[in-house]
């Protein structure tokens, strides 16, 4: 990775680790007593996920659930497909879903419709990144590490075109990387551009 590819660094790693303990302790308070499932949104959230349990001393389940949206352009399609269900039982439970980013909130609104199907006790949620724009069928996540202005940002688990997950922080792209449609790493044939295209 090369640090021109970033124009800014929105979030650094220390910030996030020092925000993740009050966040936790926020998480810890509301389940006191309670045995939580927490359910992970692939891809995008796996180190916020990561870095959450391992603050948690509460008893809980962790199960992933995998959704992917299709995007033609920078406009959702409204297709939708799981990609990786929920192998957890979740009826009668106290379900925590964390993702990494709310952004006009459709994919959190579909999770929600599906777990509520399900039956759970509770059903709330957790956002690593909260952008500032509306967000459909006014989902309010119920716990949020940062609000941030509306950019495309990368790092954290979050990605532009699968890149940049692995950053330990958070950053917004180069203009120059954006105009490319990518770093100069080569794409595979047939990776479209994805729903993850910032705004051209
Ligand atoms: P929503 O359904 O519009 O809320 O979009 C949520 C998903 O879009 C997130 O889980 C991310 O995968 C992706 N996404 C939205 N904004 C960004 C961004 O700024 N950077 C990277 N991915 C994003
Ligand atoms: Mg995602």
């Amino acid at each position: 990775m090369n640090p021109r590819d970033f124009e800014q660094v929105l979030l650094t790693e220390k910030q996030i680790q020092h925000r993740l303990d009050q966040l936790a302790a926020e998480i810890q308070e509301a389940y006191a007593g309670k045995d939580l499932t927490l359910v992970g949104v692939l891809t995008g959230s796996v180190m916020f996920v990561a870095d959450l349990l391992r603050r948690l001393t509460l008893p809980l389940r962790l199960d992933n659930i995998g959704v992917s949206s299709y995007h033609g352009g920078t406009k959702p399609s409204g297709e939708f497909t799981v990609t990786k269900a929920l192998r957890l039982d979740v009826r009668d439970r106290d379900v925590l879903v964390v993702d990494d980013i709310l952004d006009t909130g459709a994919t959190l609104v579909r999770i929600r419709d599906m777990i509520t199907a399900l039956g759970p006790r509770s059903l709330r949620f957790c956002v690593f990144l909260e952008k500032q724009i509306p967000h459909s069928d006014d989902l309010r996540p119920d716990f949020v590490a940062f609000k941030i202005p509306n950019h495309f940002v990368v790092g954290y688990g979050l990605d532009y075109r699968e890149r940049y997950r692995n950053l330990p922080y958070v950053a917004t792209l180069s203009p120059e990387i954006i105009r490319q449609g990518g770093s100069d790493i080569p794409v595979a044939s047939g990776a479209g551009r994805g729903k993850n295209a910032p705004p051209t």
